[in-house]
């Protein structure tokens, strides 16, 4: 029995290394492509299990090379796969600009993943995994479905609302910790998200929409914990970033992994924060994401 189930994507990431992203109507020229496993929720299954969690996915693939390449990724990483259905669409996928800086811009071809069905949800009812991941990469219908039948089941759920959308008041209220980006909590509550006060401030918003704890990474300014009255900031690691690709599904990972190891809430943000700097430091989603032992090294020797 899996400690982590995560409900959501897989996408075949074609990365292509360029000195700038290019101006609307500009050709430029880039690196080599590379075809690496992604995908928000596939990642976030590979951060879990690299820390050590036990952990399942439940998704769709097409029938072709991509689904193929993006099972064998998560079995490597000891992921269980029996709920990743291959149907006859395409296997989604990422198409990824990364810039000089390690910053990314990504379009995504849903493929397979926009299939996702409650259907699917109630499928591995068999499971009754410590806590479920949830993002934003598959039907928002499957995603308020699994909230309801997880909060029903009394098994916690961790939302990372990416990308960005609408989001209605009873999926906020279902779960349990619901983790934005600056970018993310901008669109979603309409405020601008730019410092640490206007993150408070758009964090409340969520509060007072049903929200119980609100995590917002704030990339090199660490994270910001709300819950009810308290407001806590969890300092950040200084990496040099080459792709900041999966920062945020490392992050996600890490938090899961340390949350269900009993460390409360802001030291699993620590911990959490140390898997995103560290996945920030290497190329590619799933090839980034470090493993326990790394992250641990990492950590006490820069705490
Ligand atoms: O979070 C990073 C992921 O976003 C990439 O792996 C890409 O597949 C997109 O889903």
């Amino acid at each position: 029995m899996a400690d982590i189930l995560v409900i959501g994507s897989l996408n075949a990431d074609l990365v292509v290394r360029a000195p700038h992203f290019p101006l609307p109507g500009e050709t430029i020229s880039g690196s080599d492509l590379h075809i690496i496993p992604g995908g928000k929720g596939a990642n976030q299954a590979v951060a879990a299990a690299r820390q050590g969690a036990s952990v399942a996915m439940l998704g769709r693939v097409g029938q072709d090379g991509f689904g193929q390449f993006l099972l064998e990724s998560l079995k490597s990483n000891l992921v269980d796969v029996t709920h990743v259905r291959a149907d006859d669409s395409a296997t989604g996928t990422a198409i990824i600009v990364v810039d000089a800086n390690g910053q990314n811009s990504i379009v995504l071809s849903v493929g397979a993943n926009g299939k996702v069905s409650p259907a699917d949800v109630d499928n591995a009812s068999g499971f009754t995994p410590g806590l479920i991941l949830l993002q934003l990469e598959i039907p928002i219908l499957t995603v308020l479905h699994a909230a309801r039948v997880a909060h029903q089941r009394g098994i916690r759920v961790i939302l990372n609302p990416a990308p960005a959308q609408f989001l209605p008041d009873e999926l906020i209220s279902l779960v349990d910790f619901i983790i934005p980006n600056e970018t993310e909590l901008s669109l979603l509550t309409g405020i601008e998200v730019n410092d640490i006060p206007s993150a408070e401030q758009a964090a409340q918003t969520l509060l007072a929409r049903g929200a119980k704890h609100v995590i917002v990474t704030l990339g090199s300014k660490g994270a910001l914990v709300v819950s009810g009255k308290q407001v806590t900031q969890v300092d950040t690691f200084t990496v040099e970033a080459i792709d900041t690709t999966a920062a945020g599904d490392a992050f996600i990972g890490g938090f899961a992994s340390a949350l269900l190891g009993g460390l409360e809430i802001e030291k699993a943000v620590k911990y959490a924060n140390a898997c995103g700097a560290l996945a920030a430091t290497k190329f590619g989603a799933q090839p980034s994401l470090p493993t326990r032992e790394e992250t641990e090294k990492f950590g006490s020797g820069l705490d």
